[in-house]
């Protein structure tokens, strides 16, 4: 039996709660979504914050995609446990795409690219396992544009960029800008990537034919903004301006169903009501513009160690991060609560632990306008996250990766508090762009 749960969603909504974001409809946009004034990142070589590769164990038994009334698409654990994907269907082709909440472009691998582990070419399954995308873009290609985008533990992927026809959860865009990927170093596993986050965050896109000179100083080499899918499919009026989340567990036994909804809250049940928090800005990329869903939280801790400065700051809600990273006092002493304790070798840099080991007893607890979110020990242990698999040789390849690390972890010279898959699998999570404002209520399992 699949029920709504949406109390006070219910104030906002006249006839259903099926209709989260007619709030937004009703009250206006408030976020500044023109595509045209987003400020463009600082650098070149600045990469995203939020996305992790990991490469785990493949898993066996994954569900089928299942479409649902309302613009409801299941969401399923990758065959790692390690990231979620939904299926999107580029005019007729259909992928298994990874949701990215943290950056804005959705590209494909294209059939016959070439794959790298950044020195050597691999086969291509190093990269992601076949189908790809076959022919050319119905839409045609931009042949004044270029794709070259990286990611925050040095990813990178370029190729072309044209128009689609993309639809997601029965909701069709007839001319969508994607990139078609020819040279991947992208040891994620995934053939595609949706990036829903807002459309000044996408770094992927340059004018010029010639990646080569993306970013070398010539305005004409700059990055293109452009519409990135969710701004398209609310902009020309297709769906409310809202999506929202309900993302399986990772672990290898999770059964759970996964939705992605747009305009729409998933249908599973939640505990108690939903909690409002304004998207706030990232001033990293941009102080007039919003870029991630960012939000201010009140705190980070668990029973025996609250530290009620541990507040604040940008709170990046991040479905490519397969880990929480907290402040880095808060993150230390909660990895000495694993059974056997988390280990951080100075060569290694990261948290990490014994695949077999057991989670903290008491719960870690994100609180946020007031609500506590609290999330089992279990959340933690990212059993399907082996280090061999993630490019550790040596002693440590046979341990798993905590899911808490220091803030800053996947990239030194940032600060943000990344809220990634043990925060995600336990709430239902809201992105509330005509409101400005993500709602979180937690997952009843
Ligand atoms: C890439 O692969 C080549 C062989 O295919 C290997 O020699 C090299 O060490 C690999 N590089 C990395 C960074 O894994
Ligand atoms: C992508 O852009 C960078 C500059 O940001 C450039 O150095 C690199 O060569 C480009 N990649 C490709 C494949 O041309
Ligand atoms: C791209 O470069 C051309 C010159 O080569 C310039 O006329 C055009 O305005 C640029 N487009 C953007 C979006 O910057
Ligand atoms: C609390 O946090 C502050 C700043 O983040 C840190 O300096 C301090 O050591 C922390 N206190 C405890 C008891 O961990
Ligand atoms: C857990 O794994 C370690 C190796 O990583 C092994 O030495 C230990 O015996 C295992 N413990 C249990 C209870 O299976």
């Amino acid at each position: 039996m699949l029920s709504y749960h949406c109390t006070l969603l219910l104030a906002w909504c006249a006839s259903s709660c099926n209709c989260i974001a007619s709030r937004s409809t009703e009250s206006g946009l408030t976020a500044p979504l023109d595509v045209h004034n987003s400020v463009r990142v600082p650098s070149p070589d600045v990469i995203a914050p939020h996305y992790s590769v990991l490469k785990s164990k493949v898993r066996k038994g994954r569900s089928s995609f299942a479409k649902r009334s309302g613009h409801v698409q299941s969401v399923i654990n990758d065959p790692s446990g390690a990231n979620w994907y939904t299926e999107v269907d580029l005019n007729g082709q259909k992928f298994e795409f990874m949701i990215d909440t943290g950056s804005a472009d959705t590209w494909i691998l294209k059939d016959g690219f070439v794959c790298t582990n950044g020195t050597a070419t691999q086969p291509q399954s190093y990269c992601g396992s076949a189908p790809y995308f076959k022919g050319t873009l119905s839409g045609g290609q931009i042949k004044t544009e270029n794709f070259n985008a990286s990611y925050s533990s040095g990813e990178f992927l370029s190729g072309t960029v044209g128009y689609e026809k993309v639809t997601i959860a029965g909701i069709t865009v007839a001319k969508q800008l994607i990139g078609l990927v020819d040279y991947a170093y992208w040891p994620a596993g995934a053939v595609g990537l949706l990036g829903l986050a807002y459309p000044g965050v996408e770094r992927g896109v340059w004018n010029g034919s010639i990646s080569s000179a993306d970013g070398d100083g010539n305005p004409a080499h700059d990055r293109v903004p452009y519409s990135s899918i969710f701004h398209s499919m609310w902009s020309e009026g297709l769906v409310a301006p809202s999506f929202s989340l309900a993302l399986p567990r990772g672990h290898p036994s999770s059964e759970d169903e996964g939705y992605i909804a747009f305009g729409s809250l998933p249908p599973v049940e939640v505990e108690g009501h939903f909690t409002p928090t304004p998207i706030v800005l990232t001033p990293h990329y941009s102080t007039t513009a919003l870029s991630e869903y960012a939000i201010n939280i009140d705190a980070t801790y668990f029973s025996s160690h609250t530290n009620t400065t541990d507040t604040g700051g940008n709170t990046i809600i991040d479905s490519g991060t397969v880990t929480i990273n907290a402040r880095n006092e808060v993150a230390d002493a909660y990895n000495k609560l694993f059974d056997p304790p988390a280990i951080n070798p100075p060569d290694l840099g990261i948290y990490i632990i014994q695949c077999n080991a057991t989670g903290p007893k008491v719960p870690f607890v994100v609180k946020i306008a007031g609500t506590e979110f609290k999330l089992p020990g279990e959340s933690f242990v990212l059993s399907d996250v082996v280090l061999s698999e993630n490019g550790v040789t040596g002693e440590y390849g046979d341990y798993c990766f905590s899911g808490i690390q220091e803030t800053g972890v996947w990239n030194a010279e940032q600060t943000f508090i990344n809220l990634g898959r043990p925060f995600l699998e336990n709430v239902v999570a809201v992105f509330d762009v005509g409101a400005g404002e993500m709602r979180f209520a937690q997952r009843k399992y």
